[in-house]
């Protein structure tokens, strides 16, 4: 090998050690930073989240984010929640019969108030996140509408209790997650005290 040859291979041992270094000095720095930060460790676990619902109006919809997933509140006027009675000859599975929620809200509102649905923002069939829809009849989704959510990927549609049509390729209604009421302002999703 001549000099030159030897001097270019020397530096180059000289910098994959360096760089070997930086790295071994990140592997020994990430478990003190998460050490640190349980918060966000246990947030991503699926630690339960809080939602401050104090302010919605009727008819609007909050998201939350919980083990990574969008979750929906929904405040639903008297008049959705007269509009939803008139749906089941419509719906796949109008009295949830499926395992999509936990037992309190197994009923005509899948909700433990009727008046707020809490449920997972993620399609049944692939998981897109579906489109809020509250509006009736608009000219994109039919004179039948009465409200509910859409999603774009391939054309299910729920109703404002997160039940999935007929004849979509949705299979189940969407998933409503464990959740209680710390307060009347105040949800806590993601546990229910045992009460599922
Ligand atoms: S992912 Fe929603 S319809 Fe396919």
């Amino acid at each position: 090998m001549s000099e030159g040859a030897d001097l270019k291979k020397r530096r180059f041992l000289t910098a994959t050690t360096a760089v070997i270094g930086a790295v071994g000095a990140v592997g020994v720095a990430v478990p003190f930073l998460k050490s640190w930060n349980p918060s966000t460790r246990a947030k991503a676990a699926g630690a339960p989240v809080e939602a401050d619902i104090s302010k919605m109006e009727p008819g609007q919809l909050i998201r939350v984010k919980w083990r990574g997933k969008p979750v929906w509140v929904v405040r639903r006027t008297e008049k959705n929640l007269e509009d939803m009675k008139t749906l089941d000859d419509k719906l796949a599975d109008p009295a949830s019969d499926l395992p999509q929620q936990p037992e309190y809200a197994k009923n005509a509102h899948r909700s433990r108030k009727p008046e707020y649905l809490i449920a997972v923002g993620i399609c049944t069939h692939l998981g897109c996140s579906p489109t809020f829809r509250p509006e009736v009849a608009p000219a994109d989704l039919g004179p039948d509408w009465l409200g509910g959510f859409y999603c774009a990927c391939h054309g299910s549609r729920f109703d404002l209790a997160g039940r999935v049509y007929k004849g979509v390729p949705a299979p189940t209604n969407l998933v409503i997650p464990p959740y209680q009421f710390i307060s009347d302002n105040l949800l806590l999703i993601g546990q229910d005290g045992g009460a599922a």
